[in-house]
C-alpha cells in the first residue's frame, strides 16, 4: 500500500483523509482522493507547512455563482477554484468562463458526492433559503464555509450552523464584508473606551428594497428556460410553478426564498451595533410595516428590539438598550446635533446612530466612516486586529481573512471576525426582526425565549390574520376595495417561521447537543 504513494506527503494526505472518512457522518458517497489533476491537501495539512508552494492553496468549490458568488470567488482567486455549481447555467456563464478548469455542476449534492475528497472549503452565495442545507452538509463533511448573508433563512438553521461549526472545528465566515473593515474596529475601540458613554438607543436604516416587495403571487403560467433547473432552485422550499420574477435576484422579496429588505441589509448595517454593544439575544421585539401579505415582504418596515443589560466592560456600562430598525425609505428622527442637509443615505446603503450619554456616533453601512456628532475625534490607540486592505465595503479582504483562517489549524486558529460563533447569534437577531414583521397582526410586543427558540406570549388559540390579496378599483367614479385575508394558528405559524418544514427529500443534519 505504502509503495503506491510517491512521497511522504501523499501518505499523510491518505491517512488524514481515511480518518475523516471513517468519522464523517455523511449522506454522500466517499469520493476518490484525486480529481482533474488537482492534488488534495486538506486545510490542516497545509497549515503546518509554512511555505507557499502552489499545493498550499485551498481547493474551493463555489455554489451559487451567478451574482455575488462570482465576486466572492474572484476575491478567492488566489486559491484553486476546483468546482462550480449553479442551477442557472446561463446566468453563471461569466463565472464558468473565469474559472474554466473547475468542474461544473447543477446540483451541489452531486458535487459533494463526486468531489468530496477534492475540495477543502465551499463558498455559498445562493438564495437565502438554501444557505443552511448546503452549509450544514458541507460542515458535516469537514469543509470550511464562506456563506453569504443573511447566514440563514430561519432561526433554527442559524442555531444549527453555529453548533455545527463548533463541532466540526471548521473555519467559517458570513459574507458581510464590512465586518472586516477598519470602520467597525475603530468604532468598537471608541465605544469600549467610553468615548460616547453608555448607549440606550440605537437607530439603523436602509432605503432597500430596491427590488419588488409587497407583491402577490403571480398567476401567469411560464415555462422555465432550459438553462435553469427550477426544482433545484426551489430546493427545500415548497414547490411552486416557475415564474421569471423569482430568480435571479428578485427572490429576496419573496418569503419562501428571501428575508426582505431587513434580512438583506440588516446583517451589514446592524453588524457594528451587534459587535460594539455585545448585544446577544433580544428579549422583546415589535414590528410595524406597510401591508404584509402571505407571499412577499412589505415595502417598508420598522422594528424595535429590546436587549437586556449585558456585562459591563472596564470603561463602559452596558445597560438595557433599544435598537430601532427602519427600511423602505423611512428614516429615524434626526438627532439635534446632525447638521442640516446631511444625507443619511449618503453612502447609498444605510447607516446607524448610537445615542450615547456623552456623545452621539454615526456611521455608514457596515460601520464605514464612524464619527461623533460633536465633531470631537477620539484619541484611542488602535488595538483590534486590522485586516490588510479592508477599507469600506469592498470584496476581497473579508474572503482572504477567511482563507487565512482555513489554513490555520483549529487549535491555534484566529477566526475570521464574522465566524459563525459570532454571526450565527447575530443572524438570529436579524431574523427575529423579520418575524416581528410577519407576526405583527398579533398587535403585541413579542417576548422571546432565545434558549428555547420560542415566543413566550403567544397562546395556543391566537390567530394571525394576513392579507392574501388586495385590490383597488375605481368603478363609476367610486373607489372599491377588495382585501382578502387568511387566518392561521399563530403558534403554529410562528413555529414554522422559526423552523421550516423542508420539502420531502431535503434534510438538515441533526442539531448537535
Ligand atoms: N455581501 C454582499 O454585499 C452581498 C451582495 C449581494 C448579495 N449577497 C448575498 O448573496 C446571496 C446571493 O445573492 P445574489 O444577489 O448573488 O443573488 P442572484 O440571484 O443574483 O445569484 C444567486 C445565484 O445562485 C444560484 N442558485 C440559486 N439557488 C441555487 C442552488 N440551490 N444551487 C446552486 N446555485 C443556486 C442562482 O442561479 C444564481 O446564479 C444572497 O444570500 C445575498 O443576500 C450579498
Amino acid at each position: 500500500m505504502v509503495q503506491e504513494y510517491k512521497n511522504q506527503r501523499n501518505l499523510i494526505v491518505h491517512i488524514i483523509m481515511s480518518n475523516i472518512n471513517k468519522s464523517r457522518r455523511t449522506f454522500l458517497k466517499k469520493a476518490a482522493l484525486t480529481s482533474a489533476g488537482i492534488t488534495i491537501v486538506p486545510n490542516f495539512t497545509v497549515s503546518g507547512l509554512g511555505h507557499k508552494a502552489p499545493s498550499d492553496k485551498l481547493n474551493i468549490a463555489g455554489i451559487g455563482i451567478g451574482g455575488k458568488g462570482h465576486a466572492n470567488l474572484s476575491g478567492m482567486s488566489t486559491e484553486n477554484i476546483v468546482g462550480l455549481c449553479d442551477v442557472d447555467w446561463k446566468y453563471a456563464e461569466p463565472c464558468f468562463n473565469e474559472f474554466p478548469k473547475a468542474r461544473r455542476y447543477w446540483d451541489w449534492r452531486r458535487m459533494f458526492d463526486e468531489m468530496a475528497g477534492s475540495f477543502d472549503a465551499v463558498m455559498v452565495a445562493t438564495a437565502d433559503h438554501t444557505h443552511a442545507v448546503i452549509a450544514a452538509n458541507a460542515m458535516t463533511m469537514g469543509k470550511h464555509v464562506y456563506l453569504q448573508k443573511p447566514l440563514t433563512h430561519s432561526i433554527y438553521e442559524a442555531r444549527l450552523l453555529t453548533k455545527l461549526a463548533d463541532k466540526h472545528k471548521v473555519a467559517t465566515q458570513m459574507g458581510n464584508q464590512g465586518n472586516s473593515g477598519g470602520g467597525v474596529r475603530q468604532l468598537c475601540e471608541w465605544i469600549w473606551n467610553g468615548e460616547i458613554g453608555e448607549v440606550k438607543e440605537v437607530h439603523a436604516w436602509t432605503d432597500r428594497p430596491i427590488w419588488p416587495q409587497g407583491l402577490q403571487r403571480p398567476t401567469e403560467i411560464m415555462t422555465s428556460p432550459s438553462t435553469l433547473n427550477w426544482d433545484l432552485f426551489i430546493g427545500p422550499a415548497p414547490l411552486r410553478p416557475f415564474h421569471e420574477i423569482y430568480t435571479p435576484w428578485n427572490w429576496r422579496g419573496w418569503w419562501d426564498f428571501g428575508t426582505g429588505a431587513f434580512g438583506d441589509m440588516g446583517c451589514h448595517i446592524l453588524d457594528p451595533v451587534y459587535q460594539a454593544l455585545r448585544l446577544g439575544y433580544p428579549d422583546k421585539i415589535h414590528g410595524s410595516s406597510t401591508m404584509v401579505n402571505t407571499e412577499s415582504a412589505p415595502q417598508a418596515e420598522t422594528v424595535e428590539f429590546a436587549f437586556p443589560a449585558r456585562e459591563n466592560m472596564e470603561k463602559l456600562k452596558m445597560p438595557a438598550v433599544k435598537v430601532h430598525w427602519y427600511d423602505g425609505g423611512i428614516l429615524p428622527v434626526r438627532p439635534d446635533l446632525l447638521p442640516e442637509g446631511e444625507n443619511l443615505m449618503a453612502d447609498g446603503l444605510g447607516g446607524c446612530i448610537f445615542e450615547g450619554s456623552v456623545d452621539t456616533l454615526i456611521c455608514g453601512c457596515g460601520g464605514f466612516n464612524p464619527r461623533l456628532l460633536s465633531g470631537r475625534v477620539p484619541d484611542v490607540k488602535p488595538y483590534l486586529r486590522r485586516i490588510p486592505g479592508a477599507t469600506g465595503y469592498i470584496d476581497g479582504p473579508h474572503e482572504q481573512d477567511w482563507i487565512r483562517a482555513c489554513k490555520e489549524s483549529p487549535e491555534s486558529r484566529v477566526e475570521g471576525t464574522s465566524n459563525f460563533e459570532y454571526s450565527g447569534p447575530f443572524n438570529e437577531m436579524v431574523l427575529l426582526g423579520v418575524l416581528a414583521i410577519r407576526l405583527q397582526s398579533l398587535n403585541k410586543t413579542l417576548k422571546w425565549d432565545a434558549g428555547n427558540m420560542q415566543f413566550t406570549n403567544i397562546s395556543s388559540n391566537e390567530e394571525l390574520r394576513i392579507v392574501t390579496s388586495d385590490e383597488f378599483k375605481v368603478i363609476n367614479g367610486h373607489p372599491h376595495f377588495n382585501t382578502q385575508y387568511a387566518t392561521f394558528n399563530a403558534l403554529e405559524a410562528a413555529g414554522g417561521y422559526i423552523r421550516h418544514n423542508y420539502r420531502e427529500g431535503w434534510n438538515l443534519p441533526d442539531m448537535p447537543e
